[in-house]
């Protein structure tokens, strides 16, 4: 297996020389939006890679657009073949924790399936540095607060099922084919590209922070909370919120570390350290934005675990990150 890609033009910052090649699958989703645009900032040539099911053509403003579905080896080997990527991100997956306990097909299929696929081109093609989008859903109901990466992986739903089951595949992809890779397990994206050029947008939106700021903005009827009878100090869960641009930053950080010849795949988990619950939530957004609107105590959500916070001990050790947005108010005011 010939491996055609230039090692030596990864900086050790997170600017890249010019020429470097990075593809972005799901490049139109959320996340992957805006990492298109970060790394195209710092100097990347960037190939966004999506089949538009949940992302946005519009949302891809900088570099280039393949239309592609994961599942489709042909179209990948032909794109890999092509451009000869240097690294790959991929956030190619579904997400949605809920949605993934009515369909569990849905996710098996296309988030470890899909994977399979795209892990097999890029080995066959010669392309071996991955960052892979996991999940804080790897870890089910918490034994202990803030989970570290040693934490035991009991995932609760199958779209936590899913990503542990790539994950494990990753370890095996490396010793077997050499692919060097990051799976970074994140726990809750929130905010937009401060410079007002993108925005979290899923049709249904089911995430609480844009929901939120929807009902604030007069854009929709009352809040539901789901559960609040779980074990926490005001029963309601506890989630630890993440400003997406920081996570943009953690994978342009990782893109440097697997250039290192000296350092092994490896798992982090990307968090702010801290946890807030729903209504915690609610109640800051109301006073951020000096709005109020109905809430409405529901039933729990299907496969929701009452609480999420990451240790950011070995991303700060492995990555040396220093996020830019720490506070939650500093996520919510991106948004509102
Ligand atoms: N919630 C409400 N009302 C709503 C929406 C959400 O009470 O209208 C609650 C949920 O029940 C949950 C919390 O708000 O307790 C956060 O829910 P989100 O839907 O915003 O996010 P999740 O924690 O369910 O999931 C997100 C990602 C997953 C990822 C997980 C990791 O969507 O992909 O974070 O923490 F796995």
């Amino acid at each position: 297996m010939k491996n055609n890609h230039h090692d030596d033009r990864l900086d050790m910052g997170i600017q890249c020389r010019s020429g470097c090649k990075l593809f972005v699958v799901g490049g139109a989703g959320y996340i992957g939006s805006h990492m298109v645009k970060q790394a195209h900032n710092v100097g990347y040539e960037v190939i966004a890679i999506d089949n538009l099911v949940t992302g946005y053509r519009d949302a891809v403003l900088y570099g280039k657009f393949e239309y592609c579905d994961i599942l489709d080896a042909r179209r990948l080997t032909q794109l890999f073949t092509q451009y000869k990527p240097d690294a790959v991100i991929h956030f190619g997956g579904y997400s949605i924790v809920s949605e993934s306990v009515r369909d569990p097909y849905k996710y098996y299929y296309n988030n470890v399936a899909g994977s399979l696929n795209l892990f097999k081109v890029m080995v066959d093609t010669g392309c071996k540095k991955l960052i892979f989008s996991s999940t804080a859903a790897i870890f089910g109901d918490p034994e202990y607060l803030p989970i570290d990466e040693a934490h035991i992986k009991k995932p609760i739903n199958p779209y936590g099922k899913s990503k542990l089951m790539v994950e494990e595949m990753l370890k095996d992809f490396d010793s077997a084919y050499g692919l060097k890779y990051i799976s970074f397990r994140y726990f809750n994206a929130a905010g937009h590209d401060p410079e007002g050029e993108l925005s979290e947008r899923h049709d249904p939106e089911t995430h609480l922070l844009p929901i939120v700021i929807r009902a604030a903005n007069g854009e929709r009827g009352p809040v539901n909370v789901f559960g609040v009878d779980y074990d926490t100090f005001d029963g309601t869960c506890i989630r630890d919120y993440i400003h997406v641009n920081d996570l943009v930053n953690a994978h342009l950080k990782g893109l440097v570390y697997l250039n290192n010849k000296s350092n092994m795949s490896t798992e982090i988990n990307l968090g702010n350290n801290n946890g807030f619950s729903v209504k915690e939530v609610i109640q800051k957004i109301k006073d951020i934005m000096n709005k109020d609107f109905e809430v409405i105590d529901e039933e729990r959500r299907d496969g929701d675990p009452p609480a999420l916070i990451a240790s950011n001990k070995k991303a700060k050790k492995e990555l040396s990150l220093s996020p830019d947005y720490v506070s939650l108010e500093s996520i919510i005011k991106t948004l509102a």
